[in-house]
């Protein structure tokens, strides 16, 4: 029986790297091959009819160059195009060998059904056929490619400078710092009560409390809160600031807070675990969550959520670096999602008696000419911040 012949993928992007080698990339499941043309044509030679037999024996250059798209952090460039990479010194495949490495790296696929099945998120801890969503594809990157056992310490090596005093060089602090140096002067926040939900190491929580306010930083993470602690008794901020282990389920991890009550509940980074969970065993549920909190809310109040962009986020930074452009490979179907859609966000503060009152997308300013990364952040949102205030007569 012959064998079957692999189809090409519809998603595969092709991009001409210089005369004769191009950069043939899925950017689902983001792996790479360099080729040479007569890859490209094999390529599509497979994407015929299917019946067509063999393809030819020929000499073909190709090599893989996939990298993880997570191995400068979660904000290097995800595209994880190597610009710089040439075919020099590639061996010559035949064409079983060029055909093994087009599968092997999803540029084709035996059957097409399977594998558009495969893009999404696990069921469960066991699930190997589906790639995961972007929580759980970093997971699988720190444990597998790392080999440390915790996501969360790698998540503030990748975001912290290593004393742990701010983000280290990169839209984590020109796009995020700088927009939350602006937002909040310190007229905004004198005597104001903050409750910094999921505070991390605590570098808003600091923020906050050197603007005058009684901040309460919560988190799950006992290393981060020791973190803050000491970051917090460095600043001379103790006397502002209290920090509590947050158990889940959040209303049991609330109840230390007896019946205070905040002028501002902020969110950075940690709302979206509610909508795309990275633990196959933990459920959580972002209305719930958004209905304690509203709870909490003193009169006038607001919750301020600083999260990825729902559009944006992980998306290919293509093009030049000043003239940045992206493919949006979902947007409904969230099969690698990271963070709500604004269409998901709203229906779940609607839900809780909330409404969106205020929204900003956050972009960097006067990017460096030459930098892909500030180029990309200075043209594509990677977070948005919305406020969220009592609507009447909802939730
Ligand atoms: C991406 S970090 C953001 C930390 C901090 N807000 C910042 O922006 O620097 C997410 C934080 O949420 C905490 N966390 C994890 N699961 C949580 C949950 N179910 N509820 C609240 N916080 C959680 C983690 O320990 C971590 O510190």
């Amino acid at each position: 029986m012959a064998e079957p012949t692999p189809a090409t993928l519809p998603e595969v992007i092709v991009t001409p790297v210089r005369p004769g080698v191009f950069h043939i990339f899925n950017p689902f499941v983001r792996t790479h091959v360099l080729g040479d043309d007569a890859f490209v044509a094999l390529l599509g030679e497979l994407a015929g009819d299917g019946g067509g037999g063999a393809p030819a024996e020929r000499a073909i250059r190709a090599v893989d160059a996939t990298v993880s798209p997570f191995r400068d952090g979660l904000l290097g460039d995800p595209t994880g195009l190597d610009r710089d990479a040439t075919l020099d010194g590639a061996p010559a495949l035949d064409v079983a060998a060029a055909i093994e490495l087009a599968r092997k790296r999803q540029l084709v696929a035996d059957d097409p059904k399977a594998y558009a099945a495969s893009i999404g998120p696990r069921r469960n801890v066991l699930d190997r056929k589906r790639i995961g969503n972007i929580h759980q594809q970093v997971g699988e990157h720190v444990l597998l490619e790392l080999r440390r056992r915790s996501v969360d310490e790698w998540w503030v090596d990748q975001k912290f400078t290593a004393d742990r005093r701010g983000p280290r060089e990169g839209p984590y602090r020109w796009v995020q710092g700088t927009f939350m140096d602006a937002v909040y002067d310190r007229d905004d926040l004198a005597e104001h009560t903050v409750l910094d939900f999921g505070c991390g190491p605590g570098l808003f929580t600091r923020l906050f409390a050197s603007r005058g306010a009684r901040v309460v930083g919560v988190d799950t993470n006992p290393d981060h809160l020791e973190t803050a602690r000491a970051l917090c008794a460095e600043d001379g901020l103790t006397e502002r600031v209290e920090l509590h282990e947050l158990a889940l389920p959040v209303d049991e991890g609330l109840a230390a807070l007896g019946d205070r009550r905040f002028d501002l509940i902020f969110l950075s980074d940690v709302l979206m675990f509610y909508f795309y969970s990275y633990d196959t065993r933990v459920e959580l549920d972002p209305v719930a969550l958004l209905r304690t909190l509203a709870g909490l809310l003193a009169a006038g109040g607001r919750i301020a959520v600083l999260e990825p962009h729902g559009t944006f986020w992980q998306h290919p930074w293509l093009g030049a670096p000043e003239r940045p452009f992206t493919i949006v490979t979902e947007h409904r179907h969230r099969r690698t999602g990271v963070t709500p859609t604004l269409e998901e966000l709203s229906r779940a503060a609607e839900a809780a008696g909330l409404g969106i009152v205020r929204a900003r997308e956050l972009v960097a300013d006067d990017p460096a000419p030459g930098d892909r990364a500030q180029g990309f952040a200075a043209e594509f949102p990677l977070w948005w911040f919305l406020e969220l205030g009592r609507v009447e007569g909802t939730g």
